[in-house]
């Protein structure tokens, strides 16, 4: 049934982590179901009346948890035929229809509890491995005949208020299942309980009784001797014993006669120090090793508190090797006195005391402890000399102590902390995340100490100049640094694992040589990109994490998105998204697929290569085809008026012009001007006034001329040996005469009609003379294929409008007519930018 191999079990517990609320605790066998995140339906909290009809057909995992969905109806799942996980919590749910799930074979998680059941209903699952029916309104924990049916089922949590009884014969369909944990109960006393009940639920390995034992504890009694022949390895009590109660002296005797149990659990319970004392004293004579306290309240009602100095008749030592305290409020708001007798545990490897609100360490219990590896004192309030208090000597006290934890404590003071942790000999590991540490001296580390964590500290980029050599696993996350560099990290000669998620690492170091280092996490950083020189000096890294960070998707990352082994990334491929640019951010990096052309470095060379070669060549074949020094020149003007008109840019728009341009000609040339030019300009859109035409008749010619020069943008002068014998001497005389007026050389533009040496005209020409020597000029070509780069010339520039756009124009032109310019014209645009 499964997809046997260790990515799939992975991939499981990552989303059993997803899933949520199916914590590790709960739930450790994994799910068959892969769930991709898109087969992943969130519908909670949407105020539903009933199953929406338009569910995704592929989703194998959805949540309809508190809406209002008050019975599932025959048919409102059929279409979900892949679904693997389905939870219908908080809703109100009464009735299940019998076909509920006839098409959902392949469910394995149901979790339908906080509703408003009457009956557990009776389903018909063959792949159900969990299933919840708790805080329901059901009677009886009777189970249908169905259950029989749930050859896989391992995990079952069943709990009512209204349940008050448990029957031999309600468990009876569960025999051949392979039921291996049990939750039962709300919270509430029973007041009934059949011997033998769980004694048929051969395979149960975990139970959990939600229930309180105050006014019957002889339930408990039965209770855990049907347990106990069933080889229940774990037991977990929650709400045991209420606030008021007058608790029997021999409830827990029952723990003493245990052969099996290893694991107690206490949650969510009131103890007073004398039933915590003889609870303990019962647990001393039992088999069990791990006991936790976890979320109790605690009232000291005797004067000497928790007092395990002595056990008649019991000489030997505890079997206890663990225990846990994990949230206690105190009803006094004193800390409990504890006395407890060193030989009795010394096979106490495990202790911890959390979320106690400790200043100072009970000493005496913990110098108890001289077998103690592991102390956890996270989430108290210790400060350094809380710990390392001058009335409790640490001196001898550990000397097997490898792991020590002080999580989220008000500790303070490296160097001290440093300097103090030398005579726990065999201390290795030590944990000081979450405090309030600062960098005060040069504390010296001991060389046993091989793994550090100081992370959510606020250390800054100088925590690198106070660490030890020896440290193979040091975590710096959340401790702002901003700036990692091999100068840094040479110092750290042993590093294995190093972990520096949360910081505003902008780059890794291109330098970084860590032959050593294996795992690195540099996830929610600042780093925008990846490069192969960082992992260069990296060879034996094995696993990275780089998520959420807000990577620039160009041509920088083309080497991490196609050539990185990913098989190293612990957090591949959702964690990887694109930040920028805008139009890419969110995209996964796992879809972001750059071009190769585009970002390959040899292969943009060799495609440059290729283009400046074809460039080279077309640019000699048009040379050699269509006169390319006639081009070349004609780009020379195309330049030069790009240049001038960034100066001109605004002229037309402000000064009000009737005409484009003024064209000014020989009778001799009208031949051309009336078939080509005008026709040709006038058909792209633009006004001309034109000598002869437009000239007001009976005006003195000069006054016309001044009409249409100041009345048009451009003035065009058709220049032939003609005209500048017949002609030009009017204009000579009006540059003469208004040389103050402020007519724009730039506004004039020259058509040679036919080669004009500057030697050959007349001298008194002084004006004509200089304009053409300075002007630049379109000369009229002999060659069809040149004229529609002459037209297209002339027409951009007699238009309004900035060079680039002259330029622009040309060049697709010259692009359209001379084929083999073609793979030029990006170089041409790249010219005008
Ligand atoms: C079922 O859902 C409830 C409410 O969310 C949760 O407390 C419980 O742990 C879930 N049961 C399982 C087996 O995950
Ligand atoms: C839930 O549905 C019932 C009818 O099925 C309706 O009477 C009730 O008001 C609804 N409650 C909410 C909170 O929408
Ligand atoms: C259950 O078993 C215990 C011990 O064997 C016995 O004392 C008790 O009377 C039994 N209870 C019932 C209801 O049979
Ligand atoms: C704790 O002790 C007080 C006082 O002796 C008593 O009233 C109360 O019922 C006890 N509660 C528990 C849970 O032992
Ligand atoms: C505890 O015992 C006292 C006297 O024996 C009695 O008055 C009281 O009601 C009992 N409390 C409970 C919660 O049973
Ligand atoms: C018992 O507790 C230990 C330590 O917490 C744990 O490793 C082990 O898995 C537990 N066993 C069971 C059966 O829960
Ligand atoms: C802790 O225990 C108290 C009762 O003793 C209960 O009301 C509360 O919900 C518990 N908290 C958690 C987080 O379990
Ligand atoms: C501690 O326990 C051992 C063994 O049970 C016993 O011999 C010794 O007397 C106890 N010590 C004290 C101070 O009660
Ligand atoms: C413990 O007591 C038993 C008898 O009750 C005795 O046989 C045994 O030797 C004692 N063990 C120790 C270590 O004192
Ligand atoms: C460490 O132990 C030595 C002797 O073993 C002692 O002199 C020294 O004071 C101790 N240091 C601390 C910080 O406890
Ligand atoms: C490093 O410390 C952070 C914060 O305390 C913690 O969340 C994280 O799991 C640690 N990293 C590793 C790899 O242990
Ligand atoms: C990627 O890394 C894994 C694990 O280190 C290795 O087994 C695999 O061969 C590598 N793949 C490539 C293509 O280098």
């Amino acid at each position: 049934m499964g997809l046997p191999g260790c990515s799939v079990a992975f991939l499981c517990l990552l989303l059993l982590k997803a899933v949520g609320t199916l914590a590790e605790d709960d739930v450790r066998e994994p799910l068959a179901c892969t769930m991709p995140r898109k087969a992943q339906v969130d519908l909670s909290y949407r105020h539903l009346a009933q199953v929406p009809p338009t569910l995704p057909r592929d989703a194998q995992y959805l949540d309809l948890s508190h809406n209002n969905i008050s019975q599932l109806r025959g048919a409102d799942l059929d279409a979900l035929t892949d679904l693997c996980v389905l939870k219908i919590t908080h809703n109100g749910l009464r009735v299940i229809s019998p076909a509920a799930f006839q098409q959902n074979r392949k469910l394995q998680v149901l979790n339908i509890s906080f509703n408003a059941l009457m009956t557990i209903p009776d389903l018909t699952l063959p792949s159900l491995l969990i299933l919840d029916v708790s805080e329901n309104l059901y009677e009886s924990y009777r189970l249908g005949k169905a259950f029989e049916s749930l050859q896989n089922l391992f995990f079952l949590a069943l709990g009512s208020p209204r349940a008050d009884t448990i029957k031999s014969s309600d468990f009876i369909p569960l025999n051949r299942t392979p039921l291996k944990k049990l939750q039962l109960g709300s919270g509430t006393e029973m007041e009934k309980y059949e011997n033998g009940s769980f004694s048929n639920l051969l395979q149960l390995q975990e139970v959990t009784l939600k229930m309180t034992f105050c006014r019957r504890p002889e339930l408990f009694r039965a209770m855990l001797r049907d347990l106990d022949s069933t080889k229940t390895m774990s037991v977990k009590l929650v709400k045991f014993l209420p606030d008021i109660c007058n608790v029997s002296a021999t409830l827990s005797d029952g723990l003493r006669d245990l052969r099996y149990l290893r694991n107690l659990t206490f949650q969510s319970t009131w103890f007073n120090s004398s039933v915590l004392s003889e609870i303990a004293r019962n647990i001393i004579q039992s088999p069990i090793q791990d006991l936790s306290f976890l979320n109790i309240t605690y009232a000291q009602d005797t004067s000497d508190g928790i007092n395990i100095q002595t056990i008649p008749g019991f000489n030997r030592t505890a079997n206890v090797k663990a225990i846990t305290f994990d949230t206690i409020h105190h009803y006094q708001y004193n800390f409990p006195f504890v006395s407890i007798n060193k030989t009795l545990f010394s096979k106490m490897t495990y202790l911890r005391f959390s979320g106690t609100g400790m200043s100072i360490v009970p000493c005496d219990v913990i110098s108890n402890s001289p077998s103690l590896e592991v102390l956890d004192l996270s989430n108290n309030l210790l400060r350094d000399r809380g710990l390392w208090w001058s009335s409790c000597s640490f001196t001898d006290k550990f000397p097997s102590l490898k792991g020590l934890f002080l999580r989220n404590n008000k500790f303070e003071d490296l160097q001290f902390i440093a300097d103090h942790v030398h005579n726990m000999t065999a201390l290795d590991s030590l944990d000081l995340s979450t405090n309030t540490i600062k960098l005060t001296g040069q504390g010296v580390w001991p060389a046993h100490l091989t793994s550090l964590s100081l992370s959510d500290n606020s250390l800054g980029d100088e925590v690198f100049h106070h660490l030890s050599p020896h440290i193979r696993t040091l975590n710096l996350s959340k401790t702002g640094i901003t700036d990692l560099t091999q100068a840094a990290l040479s110092q750290l000669t042993s590093l294995r694992q190093l972990f520096l998620s949360s910081n505003v690492i902008k780059t890794l170091p291109q330098d970084l040589f860590a032959p050593k280092l294996e795992e690195l996490h540099v996830d929610m950083n600042a780093i925008i990109s990846l490069n192969p020189q960082m992992f260069e000096g990296l060879p034996g890294l094995k696993k990275l994490k780089a998520g959420h960070n807000p990577f620039a998707c160009n041509c920088d990352l083309y080497w991490f998105v196609t050539s990185f082994n990913k098989t190293l990334l612990l957090d591949w491929p959702y964690d990887y998204t694109c930040f920028s640019p805008p139009n890419l951010a969110g995209v996964l990096l796992s879809q972001y697929q750059p071009s190769r052309v585009h970002c390959d470095p040899w292969i943009q060379v060799a495609i440059s290569l290729v283009i400046t070669l074809t460039a080279m060549a077309a640019l000699g074949v048009v040379f050699y085809a269509c006169d390319g020094a006639w081009y070349l020149k004609m780009l020379w003007v195309w330049l030069r008026v790009k240049r001038r008109g960034y100066q001109q840019r605004n002229r037309m728009g402000q000064e009000a012009f009737s005409y484009h341009a003024f064209i000014s000609y020989s009778q001799e040339d009208s031949m051309w001007v009336e078939t080509q030019l005008v026709p040709t300009l006038e058909g792209a859109g633009l006004a001309l006034c034109v000598h002869k035409r437009d000239f007001v008749p009976g005006e003195w010619i000069l006054n016309n001329i001044i009409n249409c020069v100041e009345g048009s943008y451009k003035t065009l002068f058709v220049l032939s040996q003609n005209f500048i014998q017949s002609e030009w001497c009017n204009y000579e005389l009006f540059f003469a005469q208004h040389r103050a007026l402020s007519v724009h050389q730039d506004s004039l533009v020259f058509v040679l009609l036919e080669p004009i040496p500057a030697d050959s005209i007349p001298r008194k020409y002084l004006k004509l003379r200089n304009l053409l020597r300075l002007q630049t000029y379109l000369e009229w070509p002999e060659e069809e294929c040149k004229r529609q780069v002459f037209w297209a010339s002339l027409k951009a520039m007699l238009r309004t409008g900035g060079g680039s756009v002259v330029l622009r124009d040309v060049a697709q032109e010259i692009a359209y007519l001379c084929d083999p310019l073609e793979a030029n014209e990006p170089l041409i645009q790249k010219a005008e930018e």
